[in-house]
């Protein structure tokens, strides 16, 4: 009864034709590594963000009355309401961690490259609205760090010339930030963004299984001789795959080969994530800032206002520039410029397996900027401070010039006709 059930839904919608298409069957290449954890990672802490946070909203009270109360309450009073919210608070910082881990896969493994670009785009929209959700989300406590960091972030609009002013009131609903910029930040920050990001994370999806999973060798799937290999246009399409299966030698579906694997993934993960739920919740005020536990109070201005640890990197750089217009439009291209790489890296190997070790040293020192930025954005502006934050910051946006001249004509190795 059960299979034919099944085979009647099958014959009007074709659940079980994609679920192996997209999920047990997909060709998954047999190489993949540590690094390849992190996208299933990411849609794991996503699910957990969208379930915890429908549960909190349930006791939230969207208005600058009661919000900072409802807060209180739900840590006290809700049944559990204290595991909702630090599953949601720490959710949000191991987001940020996993994604930033992913992106990196990319960067040292040239998973941006030709034929992936729209997937790595896709990727950076999900990454500019992931930073719009977490920046609205952070105003919804209404403490302190929430109601003075959304002061100086929506304040950068302003220095955008002509309509800055205009757009700044806008953003706001108000001349300050208030209960209006509470509540639409609310409404964005539960439905539409959540909604932007779902669609996307499909879309990226999609992306991915039209051209395959790059991997750490960064050479595509091979097939057998004699079956229609084209090198320009990478892999088999899904159609293909179910009449050549066993053309694909070195592959491996992903039920139950790279479950299993994930899981083992998501068992770590969890192990930390648990820990900082149960035992560090703030984390030492970087997942929950001190600050926040104080209810936001418009005619005190905290001495030290320093976005959550995610954004730094890019406040350092905002905060290196000794300009108000130029300190927003570098923070900008700092994260415009991410999404060039496909375009800037010209070279036509992928991996850094077998690229130049010109090429090994810049992600390397790219990699030293990135975190150097991200401490500088945290620490108060010094002049010392600002000093190394500038050199930083020339050596974060170095990197990109620098591959654009030498991924042309890279000294790179021979690549492997198979995967190692
Ligand atoms: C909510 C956030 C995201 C989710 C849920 C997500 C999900 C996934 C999943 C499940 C995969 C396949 C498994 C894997 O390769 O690890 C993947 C691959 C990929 N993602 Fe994401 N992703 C997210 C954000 C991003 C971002 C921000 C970027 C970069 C800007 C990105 C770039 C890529 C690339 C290039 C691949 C293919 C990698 C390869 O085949 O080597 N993703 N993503």
């Amino acid at each position: 009864m059960f299979r034919s059930l099944l085979e009647w839904i099958e014959y009007r919608i074709p659940m079980q034709r994609v679920w192996n298409m997209h999920l047990a069957q997909y060709p998954t290449p047999k190489n993949f590594n540590f690094w390849y954890f992190f996208g299933s990672l990411a849609m794991l802490v996503l699910v957990n963000q969208i379930l915890t946070g429908i549960w909190l909203t349930m006791n939230y009270t969207p208005s600058a009355e009661g919000a900072f109360a409802s807060i209180e309450y739900i840590m006290r009073d809700v049944e559990y309401g204290w595991l909702l919210r630090y599953m949601h608070s720490t959710g949000a910082s191991a987001f940020f961690v996993v994604v930033y881990l992913h992106m990196f896969r990319g960067l040292i493994y040239g998973s941006y490259q030709k034929p992936r670009e729209l997937l790595w785009l896709f990727g950076m929209f999900i990454f500019i609205a992931l930073m719009a959700e977490a920046f609205m989300g952070y105003l919804l406590p209404w403490g302190q760090m929430s109601y003075w960091g959304a002061q100086v972030i929506i304040s950068l609009f302003g220095a955008i010339p002509v309509i800055g002013d205009d757009l700044t009131l806008w953003i706001r609903g108000d001349y300050v930030v208030s209960g209006a910029t509470l509540n639409r930040f609310f409404a964005l920050h539960v439905i539409a963004l959540p909604l932007v990001l779902v669609v996307l994370v499909f879309l990226h999806l999609v992306a991915l299984h039209e051209v395959g999973s790059n991997n750490p060798d960064g050479v595509e799937i091979k097939r057998p001789k004699g079956s229609v290999a084209d090198a320009d246009k990478p892999k088999f399409k899904f159609h293909e795959y179910y009449t050549s299966k066993k053309d694909i030698i070195d592959a491996a579906p992903f039920f139950p080969y790279f479950v299993v694997k994930d899981l083992i993934g998501i068992g770590v993960f969890l192990f930390f994530f648990a820990y900082v739920i149960f035992f560090n919740p703030e984390m030492g005020g970087y997942f929950l800032e001190p600050p926040n536990f104080e209810a936001a109070n418009p005619l005190k201005t905290p001495e030290h206002i320093a976005p959550v640890w995610y954004f730094t990197p890019f406040y350092a750089v905002l905060r290196a520039i000794p300009h108000k217009l130029g300190g927003v439009v570098f923070m900008g291209l700092a994260i415009v410029v991410l999404a060039l790489l496909p375009w800037l890296d010209r070279c036509k190997v992928r991996s850094i397996r077998y690229r130049s070790g010109l090429h090994k040293l810049n992600i390397a020192q790219f990699s030293v900027s990135f975190v150097a930025l991200g401490i500088l954005g945290a620490l108060p502006a010094t002049e010392t401070y600002t000093m190394y934050a500038r050199i930083f910051t020339f050596l974060y946006f170095g990197f990109f010039v620098l591959l654009w001249f030498y991924s042309k004509n890279e000294n790179t190795k021979p690549l492997p006709e198979r995967l190692t």
